[in-house]
């Protein structure tokens, strides 16, 4: 029997009429089912999720909602349409025509790109697979499975482009991105975050509302890259992620609510009673927010990079929303580092802006991590308390670049190492917080019904109520 794989594969690259490109992901298919099944949600492969699935890039409606399982969920492949009039935005090429096959020169560094934004993709999928027994609710447990089935097609879209543009070398690469493993002793993953495996829901809230946020700037850095093909796939993923980090956004807004309305029924704001009634008290969301927003910051690499330089001047990869900066070529510019200097105290330092581009990314992630704060600060200061979740200082507890294991206070002011240790339990998770969150999680898979440690959501998924029937159980 043969299979029309452009009828199974949705997809808006003609992708029927290249034979050898169809073969090339004939072959990859069987091989990225076998992977869901194995490394996918554990024990969910059979339920019926009502999932949205990617059709078309139509801005008025790109996706359909309907009941699916997941092993047959239509991971497509979709690019933004082409802009006949694009112009590289940025780099020593800036105003040529955007490149629509791989120059040779940068052929290995564009794969390099593509294959290290494409691990991420299946990593958080394996790290999350347990997760679906402990939802706290069917809404959630929807989300959850919405989120990994979109990291596949995010796979299938960097799988894509190494088929299509890079030849043999791009279908090898393709075969590893299924190889390496998240925690995977012998093959991991490429980047270290993503080899930590994800326990519970406030790391997962944590995880998509810090990490895919990384992902969305990385994302917005590849969507201008002079490889058009790279530049209108990450577009186009750019319209999911934004999901992903809604998930994020919302599930510790109704996590802080819960707790909030703790502390108005018992007229209290002692964590240990909070607790002990079952929600989450705000000082250990502030933790786990501290450690995940900094996890976070590592992903963007060091401060200084003679690699993010290159791939600014040859065009690769720019800054996110280019286009809102003056100067697109940025070799006159500085850059103002705050850096350590090594006895205890801080010292500026002038860098090429070339050189800066990592840092110039990171704060404008920094910035968008502070809207979601702002919000859940609100619903705290309207509950009228006078406690405020706060981003931590981009110098704490890093582990790459200049503020690498220099101790810091969260505010970022350095301080010795014994001082660090005496106050570690109150910044960052600690085993008891750990073992108290896992405590929590139980699954709760009735329609409707909400663990006690998390406010319902505001609405349902696609207009429909918040009690639907969101995964159908068998
Ligand atoms: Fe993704
Ligand atoms: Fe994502």
């Amino acid at each position: 029997m043969t299979i029309n794989y452009s009828d199974r594969i949705p997809n808006n690259v003609d992708l029927g009429s290249n034979r050898t490109l169809q073969r090339a992901l004939e072959h990859w298919q069987p091989e990225f089912l076998k992977w869901w099944e194995e490394l996918g949600p554990k024990d969910f492969q059979v339920a019926d999720v009502y999932l949205r699935t990617a059709t078309s890039v139509d801005a008025k409606g790109w996706a359909t909602y309907g009941y699916v399982r997941m092993p047959e969920y239509r991971w497509g492949i979709f690019l933004n349409e082409r802009d006949p009039n694009r112009r590289i935005g940025f780099g020593d090429n800036f105003g040529q025509e955007v490149w629509q096959q791989v120059p040779g020169e940068y052929r290995a560094t564009l794969r390099r790109l593509i294959v290290t934004q494409g691990d991420t993709e299946p990593a958080s999928v394996e790290q999350q697979r347990m997760l679906g027994h402990t939802a706290p609710s069917l809404y959630d447990l929807r989300n959850l499975f919405q989120v990994n089935v979109e990291e596949g097609r995010h796979l299938w879209a960097m799988v894509y482009l190494l088929h299509a543009y890079f030849g043999r070398d791009g279908r090898e690469e393709a075969e590893e991105l299924l190889e390496r493993h998240s925690g995977d002793a012998d093959k991991p993953r490429i980047l270290g975050t993503f080899n930590e495996p994800i326990r519970d829901w406030l790391s997962f809230f944590m995880f998509t509302y810090f990490t895919d946020r990384d992902g969305k700037f990385q994302l917005k850095s590849l969507a201008e890259s002079s490889f058009d093909p790279l530049a209108r796939t990450c577009q186009f993923m750019l319209t999911e992620e934004a999901h992903h980090m809604f998930v994020g956004d919302t599930g510790i807004n109704r996590v802080v609510r819960r707790s909030l309305e703790v502390m108005h029924e018992l007229n209290t704001d002692d964590p240990q009673v909070i607790r002990n009634a079952g929600a989450i008290d705000l000082p250990t969301v502030q933790r786990y927010l501290n450690f995940w927003f900094t996890s976070s910051l590592d992903l963007f690499g060091s401060e200084t990079s003679s690699n993010a330089a290159s791939y600014f001047a040859n065009g690769l990869k720019g800054r996110p929303d280019e286009a809102q900066y003056e100067d697109h070529i940025a070799v006159e510019q500085a850059y103002t580092l705050e850096l350590p200097d090594g006895s205890g105290g801080t010292k500026s330092e002038q860098i090429p802006m070339r050189n800066a581009m990592n840092e110039v990314t990171r704060s404008s992630y920094v910035r968008d991590c502070e809207i979601g704060v702002k919000r859940w600060n609100r619903v705290i200061e309207k509950a009228g308390h006078s406690f405020r979740l706060a981003l931590p200082s981009t110098r704490f507890r890093r582990s790459i670049g200049n503020w690498a294991g220099v101790p810091t206070t969260p505010e970022g002011v350095p301080m010795s190492a014994e001082q660090f240790a005496a106050h570690k339990q109150a910044w960052l998770p600690s085993e008891s917080d750990q073992t108290f969150i896992l405590s929590l999680m139980h699954g709760v898979h009735q329609p409707g019904k909400m663990a006690a440690w998390i406010a319902p959501p505001d609405r349902g998924i696609n207009n429909n109520p918040v009690d639907y029937e969101y995964v159908k159980l068998h």
